[in-house]
């Protein structure tokens, strides 16, 4: 048994902890035997103090064997990941997995439900009448194999030390650590058993990075963990200060991804969407280079084979895959009201953060683990940052099951807008690439 006080006490002043120290750590953490007030004073510790590189790895290789580890061996070919540091608006698995797929890249991915501002990815493809987030590891492997790619819900057993520790930093302001957030990100994509993976990590204002320095760090810390770990790791830095695409919500964003699959998707979305999956083709060794990667990609969606990919993929896991051609057969939002602009000229910014409280106003998000989230609910674009815009215009169109949250919705959406009488700058989406 590891003395806990030590080892607080030891971060506190500076020092790094040992091999055994951050194992016996996690352990702990693990098996229950550390109550949650040494775990608490030790993470704030650590959000003072530090972490070496050295510390890191060993905390997130410790939190990786915590639990079970996927074994995709069965399944030919480099299997390839994703993960996004989460955004708002951020429906790119739903796009990237069926492109990189339609290109032989086999994509076996285990998603989670979202805390915060919309769902996850596993809320967004339950807004799809049948589909069905948990299946036995037979029809899991059976469905990458057949259908090329298949997403699921992650199992409690992966990285269990993680659950526990993202708990009680979420209700303990520490969260936002670097070597927090990054071996808890990489020890679940690294349980998660593929060969490669893409990083999109975002920075901006609807970020927890802030800034394209904080967020290009944890990319490059990311990348070294797992390369480290013998996986090819490459990190996307992207934009995050306004909502990715038009839509935000649940089944709005399934639907956002269709169109795009459809090659009529929103400009950034769809060059988001390309640039990843380029990548994942390149590191699932299907392309020489990101550039043939990307070529591969634009093909893959022009030709319709991507939309089939995901089609058949829906179909699979028992969902109705006509919603590729019938949006009618989401569940439809009982109101909607427009959001009018408030001045003339262009607009300058579009807070993300403030469109995504918005959207879970709405009833698109979760605030505890308990809510229930109304799929139907979220917000439609239609303008973005640098459009001209006349007073009185529609700059978005909300919708939701209950009056009285569209109005809620109707104040923080309203509190997103900036305005500019000269024509601003479009904001760059991919901000930097590291490998
Ligand atoms: N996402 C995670 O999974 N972990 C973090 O610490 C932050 C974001």
């Amino acid at each position: 048994m590891i003395d806990m006080v030590s080892i607080i006490e030891k971060k506190k002043t500076g020092h790094a902890l040992s091999e055994e120290e951050i194992r016996g750590f996690v352990k702990g953490v693990t098996d229950g035997s550390i109550p949650d007030y040494q775990t608490s004073a030790l993470l704030m510790a650590i959000c003072f103090q530090g972490m070496t590189r050295q510390e890191t790895f060993t905390l997130t290789d410790a939190m990786l064997h915590s639990g079970q580890t996927m074994d995709l061996s069965e399944i030919k070919g480099i299997k390839v990941d994703k993960h996004s540091t989460g955004g708002v608006g951020d429906k790119t698995t739903l796009i990237v997995a069926p492109i990189a797929a339609a290109c032989g890249v086999p994509i076996a991915k285990m998603s989670g439900r979202g805390l915060g501002f919309t769902g996850g990815t596993i809320d967004k493809l339950e807004s799809i009448p049948g589909f069905r987030v948990q299946l036995s590891p037979e029809e899991f492997l059976n469905t990458v194999e057949t259908a090329g790619m298949s997403v699921v819900g992650q199992t409690q057993d992966v990285a269990p030390a993680d659950k526990k520790l993202y708990a009680l930093r979420d209700v303990t302001a520490t969260v936002n650590n670097i070597s927090l957030i990054s071996s808890s990100i990489m020890s679940k994509k690294l349980a998660s058993g593929s060969d490669a993976i893409v990083l999109d990590v975002k920075c901006g204002q609807g970020s927890f990075n802030k800034t394209q320095k904080a967020a290009e760090d944890l990319g490059r810390l990311m990348v070294d963990i797992g390369t480290d770990a013998g996986k090819k790791v490459v990190a996307v830095i992207t934009d995050m200060d306004q909502p990715l695409g038009n839509a935000v919500g649940n089944s709005l964003e399934v639907m956002e991804a269709i169109d795009t699959l459809k090659g009529k998707g929103p400009a950034d979305m769809t060059e988001l969407a390309l640039t990843l999956s380029g990548y994942m083709i390149y590191c699932g060794q299907k392309a020489d280079s990101p550039e043939e990667g990307r070529r591969k990609a634009e093909e893959a969606l022009g030709s319709g084979r991507a939309l089939d990919v995901f089609r058949k993929f829906v179909t699979m896991q028992g969902g109705d895959a006509s919603c590729a051609d019938d949006f009618g057969i989401f569940k439809q939002p009982l109101h909607k009201a427009e959001l009018k602009a408030a001045e003339s000229g262009y607009i300058a910014g579009i807070q993300a953060d403030s469109i995504g409280l918005a959207s879970q106003h709405l009833g698109a998000g979760r605030r505890t683990k308990e809510d229930s989230i109304d799929l139907s609910a979220g917000i439609l674009l239609k303008k973005k940052v640098g459009d001209p815009i006349e007073s009185g215009e529609t700059l978005a169109i909300l919708y939701s099951d209950s009056e009285e949250k569209l109005a809620n919705g109707l104040k923080e959406a309203g509190s997103a807008y900036t305005y500019a009488a000269e024509a601003p700058k479009r904001p760059v989406l991919i901000k930097e690439i590291i490998e």
